[in-house]
């Protein structure tokens, strides 16, 4: 993951525009800043339903719904933490959105009291493409993303 895209970002977050604006410029400009990113966007945890929403994106369609317990998205709500997944086909309960995909990063998204309320996620079409030194990046995009995020809380 490259540096530049934090500024690019920055920028971008300073637009005075309705978050959920800002939010799509924020995933279009993180989608496109890698050619071997195919899928970026946003599941949204939903208490009363015991699982996550699909929220804005960028890439191929996707589940609309991701149970809890399941997949990489649960995994990261129960450990509450970022997770590389270097190959996804050796996850156990990997769900496959997009048969492309090979790796992929989550990470969770917080309320200012510290409650996940959604994941952000990353896939690749290239096994190991995140990697531990991008975790830095991935966590100020991350909590750049959950600022413009907030108000999409279920
Ligand atoms: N792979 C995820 C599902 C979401 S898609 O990647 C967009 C998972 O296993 O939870």
């Amino acid at each position: 993951m490259k540096k530049i895209l934090i500024s690019q970002m920055e920028e971008l977050a300073k637009t005075k525009a309705p978050s959920l604006s800002t939010l799509s410029n924020l995933l279009a400009a993180l989608f496109w800043s890698e050619e071997h990113i195919n899928w970026a966007g946003l599941y949204l945890r939903d208490p009363k339903e015991s699982g996550c929403w699909l929220g804005p994106f960028q890439g191929k369609a996707a589940c609309f719904f991701i149970p809890e317990g399941k997949g990489v998205i649960s995994a990261c709500l129960e450990k509450n933490k970022p997770l590389l997944v270097e190959d996804v086909l050796t996850f156990k309960g990997h769900i496959a959105c997009d048969s492309a995909s090979r790796s992929e990063a989550v990470l969770p998204l917080y309320t200012p009291e510290g409650e996940i309320f959604g994941v952000l996620d990353l896939d690749s079409d290239q096994e190991g493409f995140f990697r531990p030194e991008d975790l830095s990046i991935l966590i100020q995009i991350a909590e750049m993303i959950q600022t413009f995020a907030l108000s999409l809380r279920l």
